[in-house]
């Protein structure tokens, strides 16, 4: 007979792990279906984030910050220091080692909750009372589904990926040494990211990049400080491209495309990334077989408590709209989870934040001033800069500033907008001030602690006001 449990997860990324053990939590009887297999063949829980993204390139990012550090930005704090070698086998050891730990954590949160691991990839088979389910040869009961199978790389049509030398996340994230010359198309998020780290360790970066304006999302004045700092680094970013023919082979890769002009390039590489976005996993789910609504670019439907067309399914994470983030999928985990168990969970999408971990580091939550304005909503904005904050200073990180926007009527505040080396870090004073519908007035008036580099936001607010007290 097969087995049958309370709820059913699809997927042990953030979103799915997170789901399966909110549920066991609250009393039901949860399996976690994952078949994913890490590049030693072995059967990992976590999803594209522990496995071949978040962590590993927060991993990389740090360890490749630390020898750009050493080897070139300790000179102001009167240390100098000669022949700082890299190891890149070692850093990909190092990040290998977080992964495994990260990983099998998962695996002794599933015993403690007594969540049941089903080896394999998982497919509806059939609907109705329950939920059949079939993964490999075995079928096992479901009342409540809740689909977590998250997203993969987007590749370029006619473009093979072989992770060696025309890479996505997977093959980016483990290269064995910076590549004299690398390519990257798409300057979002994870060209960005792993662009940086490729350059520290040496690598000459070229980032292509279709649209004409650089990091769309994010306020303009952060996207054009973030340009400033990117190019003095050496990332070379060509905006408004469009990609024509892109030959590789065991000696490197030819990118042909027009530039911004419309005028003929060719960008020679030895290794190229393609990080032009992702696109969810749907494919063999066997949604037909229940009438699972899919839409037509693979997202499952869901509404905004990620309640599917059918009754008892959720959708959560990188398979639904929103954005592709850990935390989002994460937390629409524990609301799917909630709501199976009759509870009220609620998540507030504009105050979602997003965190880019360049250096500097770019974070931001709710809208930019351009994005309240084409709402129509009056707003207005203060700005401080991280090199007048003695915190900032002390830790030779003045590059940046904080930006606040607030609804010009009401003071509620609508965004918060950060560049710095630590921006990642404090970020969450505008999530939380956000969630609780506070006023730039409200930041002003709380305490910060001194010296702080949170100190800027609160000046930062002031100056919505334009009454900051340093400035
Ligand atoms: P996933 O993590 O993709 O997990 C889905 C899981 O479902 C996978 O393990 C897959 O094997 C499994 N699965 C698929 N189909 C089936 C099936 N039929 N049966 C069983 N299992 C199935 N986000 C951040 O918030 N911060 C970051 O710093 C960050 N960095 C990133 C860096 C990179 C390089 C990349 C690629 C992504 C990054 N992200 C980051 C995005 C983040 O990884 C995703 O948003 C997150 O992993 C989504 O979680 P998920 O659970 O929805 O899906
Ligand atoms: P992205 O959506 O961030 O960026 C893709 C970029 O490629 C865009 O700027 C787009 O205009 C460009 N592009 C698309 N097609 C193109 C083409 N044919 N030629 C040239 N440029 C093209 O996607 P990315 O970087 O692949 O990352 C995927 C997702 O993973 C992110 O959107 C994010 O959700 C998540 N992620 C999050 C991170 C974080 O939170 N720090 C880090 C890395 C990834």
């Amino acid at each position: 007979m097969a087995q049958a449990f309370d709820v059913v997860v699809i997927g042990a990324g953030p979103g799915g792990y997170i789901a399966a053990v909110r549920a066991a939590q609250l009393g039901f009887r949860t399996a976690c279906i994952e078949g994913w297999k890490n590049a030693k063949g072995e059967l990992a829980l976590g999803g594209t984030c522990l496995n071949v993204g978040c962590i590993p390139s927060k991993a990389l990012l740090a360890s490749s910050e630390e020898y750009e550090k050493v080897a070139h930005h300790l000179e102001p704090h009167g240390i100098s220091v000669s022949g700082a070698k890299m190891d890149v086998a070692k850093m990909q050891s190092r990040k290998d080692a977080i992964v495994t730990k990260m990983t099998k954590g998962i695996e002794y949160l599933f015993k403690k909750n007594k969540v049941t691991w089903l080896q394999g990839f998982g497919r509806f088979v059939k609907g109705g009372d329950t939920y059949t389910i079939a993964v490999g040869a075995e079928e096992v009961e479901a009342k409540h589904v809740i689909v977590a199978t998250g997203s993969k790389a987007r590749h370029l049509p006619n473009v093979p990926v072989d992770n060696e030398t025309i890479c996505d996340n997977e093959g980016a994230l483990a290269f064995g040494s910076a590549p004299k010359r690398l390519g990257v198309i798409g300057a979002g998020v994870i060209g960005l990211e792993l662009g940086s780290v490729w350059r520290r360790l040496g690598s000459e970066v070229t980032i292509l990049e279709a649209l004409p304006a650089f990091l769309g999302a994010c306020d303009d004045a952060i996207a054009k400080e973030g340009a400033k700092q990117f190019k003095a680094q050496g990332l070379a970013i060509s905006l408004g491209v469009k990609i024509g023919k892109v030959t590789g082979g065991k000696k490197g890769v030819t990118v042909e495309y027009a530039d911004g002009q419309g005028a003929a390039q060719k960008l020679e590489c030895d290794k190229l990334i393609v990080s032009i976005g992702r696109v969810p996993n749907t494919d063999g789910l066997g949604a037909d077989k229940v009438g699972l609504k899919v839409d037509a670019r693979g997202f499952i439907e869901v509404d905004d408590h990620c309640r599917t067309n059918l009754p008892n399914v959720y959708a959560i994470g990188d398979v639904v709209r929103g954005p592709m983030l850990a935390h989002k999928a994460e937390d629409e985990g524990v609301m799917a989870a909630e709501l199976i168990a009759g509870q009220k969970p609620h998540i507030d999408y504009d105050c979602i934040p997003w965190i880019i971990y360049t250096s500097p580091e770019i974070a931001w939550v709710g809208r930019s001033e351009q994005q309240a304005k084409a709402a129509g909503i009056e707003a207005r904005s203060g700005q401080f800069p991280f090199s007048i904050n003695g915190r900032a200073l002390g830790l030779n990180e003045p590059v940046g500033f904080a930006k606040v926007v607030a609804d010009a009527k009401t003071d509620r505040v609508l965004g918060v907008h950060v560049i710095h080396a630590r921006a990642s870090d404090i970020i969450q004073e505008g999530v939380t001030t956000m969630e609780f519908a506070g006023a730039a007035e409200d930041i002003a008036r709380i305490t910060h602690g001194h010296p702080t580099l949170s100190e800027v936001i609160r000046e930062a607010a002031l100056n919505v006001d334009k009454r900051s007290l340093n400035m």
